[in-house]
């Protein structure tokens, strides 16, 4: 019985763990990312909407970067489960481009809230026939500042 106590101990704490409510990824704050760009998401409404600011690191162009425009949307289904999918576009500022990005609020195996998005940059060419190289694609990570 005395041996049996640690372990009977050691499996309540891991059954009792899993049925502790798991951390949620809030979009709200401020964010960088792997290329050393900075933003600030304001609250998320009811609808899921929210508005914020981006500073970009790097731009395609040689225009002085500029703090620019966000807006977005999160999902606000049942199924999300405190990691919720969501898409925001940023509108710069000191350029003629856009850019989308779109994905999903982690929080990962150390407790950490990251986003892992995508985004399309799509940039004003001067004719249709400049149209095949005006969208750029990527990937960035972003952490809590
Ligand atoms: C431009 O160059 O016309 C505007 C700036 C674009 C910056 C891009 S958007 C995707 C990538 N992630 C960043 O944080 N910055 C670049």
């Amino acid at each position: 019985m005395v041996q049996a106590t640690p372990f009977l101990l050691v499996l309540f704490l891991a059954l009792g763990a899993h049925s502790l409510p798991a951390k949620k990824c809030s979009l709200t704050g401020r964010w960088i990312n792997d290329l050393g760009s900075n933003m600030t998401i304001s609250p998320v409404n009811a609808n899921g909407d929210f508005a914020g600011s981006y500073h970009t690191a790097v731009s395609a162009t040689s225009n002085e970067i500029k703090l620019s425009p966000l807006k977005g949307s999160m999902q606000k289904s049942p199924n999300q489960k405190g990691q919720p999918t969501f898409g925001f576009t940023v509108n710069w500022s000191f350029s003629d481009s856009i850019t989308v990005f779109t994905g999903q609020c982690f929080v990962d195996d150390d407790g950490n809230e990251v986003l892992k998005t995508m985004w399309l940059l799509r940039s004003r060419v001067e004719n249709i026939k400049n149209d095949w190289k005006a969208t750029r694609v990527g990937i960035n990570v972003f952490t809590r500042l």
